[in-house]
């Protein structure tokens, strides 16, 4: 496969670096898309071309920085399109109370889950915060994470909310990573509102979500429809202000039972819904009609234990894309990587290792409107990938206790080499 903007001049501009001998997975179209012996030619932050190496023109235009791959394989970064990175304190002792039988829902309704993290993330200040969230991307960029989205949703009132937002702003300053923020107001109803959700729902619509827009400090708006959490008319209020202020949505949906959010979600134009373990036919068709991706979360399904997989035969025969992603929180998925995620993705879910690697990569920017830019190796797209030190790109899915990564790329630059 030779691709390029013109076939007798593939190269737009100068080329800076050259990734030469490689093997590469594109993920093109959520396919593994494989050339081997091939090379990867960037210019600035961008993929100019990618072939097989004896299709490489002798001379390329550009001062050239050539790294050679010795025929490991490279991948696109992973993109983790659901994460809720930034928060305070610690929920391992939730872990415990389930081993000996609590549910996650027995837990939140005693005042515990998400509300203790909620009262520690309001005790912590923003450098706090800052400096918590920063190890946490760090260790992603680790695992070859290229892309990030970052939820807030551990605040539940407004100078919290604005806290975390305002944490996921500097990370994008202060990383490499490219990372979109969610305002995730409707996570949990806070106690200061106990009984009174349609009123948080209010304060939501009509004075967090404005200022979140005024302040420009997020794209996407999520909510929790959940028995546990909000319903699907109140999912309805906060999504029809959102699209009024021009987010984009999407939901966490069907993951402890069936509230059709779903079928909701996805007729308003949601992104993704995500979890999906209680998902019905009817509402996986509503998402087939309006390309609704499917964000599975092994992770969450793994911690707490679930027996109930999402409708993965269903979203293969429907045509549904299924992106896969960490869910990184301190209460149902305390995972810092998406390596182990694809391992349960195949085990837990029964996925493909080609169906998990997409998931992880071209489904996952699909799930955050980005398939332009991320999430595949070809001529235009972001030059974010990794070179891995692995037999097949199964092996991303299989291995278990190592990182066998060798180097991470970000818009042509290399920004991780392990020690
Ligand atoms: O995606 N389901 C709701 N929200 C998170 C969990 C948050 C928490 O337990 O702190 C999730 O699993
Ligand atoms: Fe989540």
């Amino acid at each position: 496969m030779t691709t390029g903007p013109d076939s007798r001049n593939p190269f737009p501009g100068n080329i800076d670096r050259l990734f030469a001998h490689c093997r590469v997975a594109t993920m093109a179209n959520g396919t593994y898309g494989i050339i081997e012996n091939a090379a990867i030619a960037v210019s600035g932050n961008k993929i100019a071309w990618i072939g097989p190496m004896n299709a490489l023109p002798d001379s390329l235009p550009g001062k050239i920085e050539m790294t050679d791959c010795n025929n490991l394989w490279i991948l696109p970064g992973f993109v983790d399109c659901h994460t809720h990175l930034i928060w305070a304190g610690s929920r391992s002792e939730e872990f415990e109370m389930r081993l000996a039988g609590a549910s996650y829902a027995d837990i939140a309704n005693a005042g515990g889950g998400i509300f203790s993290t909620v009262t520690a993330t309001r005790a912590a200040d923003e450098q706090r915060l800052f400096d918590m969230a920063s190890r946490r991307l760090s260790q992603f960029l680790s695992q070859g994470t290229t892309t990030v989205e970052i939820k807030s949703g551990y605040g539940l009132n407004l100078e919290t909310e604005l806290k975390m937002l305002a944490v996921a702003g500097r990370l994008k300053q202060a990383f490499p990573q490219h990372i979109e923020a969610t305002f995730l107001g409707a996570h949990a109803v806070p106690p200061e509102f106990s009984g009174r959700s349609d009123a948080y729902i209010q304060e939501i619509t009509q004075v967090i979500l404005p200022k979140v827009k005024t302040q420009g400090i997020a794209t996407a708006v999520d909510v929790f429809c959940e028995n546990i959490a909000f319903s699907r008319e109140q999912t309805r209020q906060v999504f029809d202000a959102a699209k009024d202020l021009g987010f984009d949505i999407k939901l966490h949906a069907e993951q402890l039972s069936d509230s059709d959010g779903t079928g909701l979600a996805a007729e308003m134009g949601a992104l993704s819904c995500d979890h999906l373990e209680y998902l019905s036919d009817d509402s996986a068709r509503k998402m087939a009609d309006h390309g609704t991706v499917a964000v599975l979360l092994p992770g969450a399904f793994h911690y707490l234990n679930e027996t109930r997989v999402p409708p993965v035969r269903l979203f293969r025969q429907l045509k549904i894309p299924m992106a896969v992603s960490t869910d990184l929180n301190p209460g149902s998925s305390p995972v810092f990587s998406m390596l182990p995620i694809l391992n349960m993705a195949c085990l837990r879910f029964g996925l493909t290792c080609e169906e998990a690697l997409a998931g992880a990569t071209f489904n996952g920017a699909a799930a955050l409107g980005m398939t332009a830019r991320k999430g595949s190796l070809t001529p235009g797209r972001d030059a974010d990938f990794v070179i891995w030190d692995v037999d097949t790109p199964a092996d991303l899915c299989y291995l278990s206790g190592i990182t066998p990564l060798k180097q991470v790329v970000i818009g042509g630059q290399t920004v991780y080499l392990p020690d």
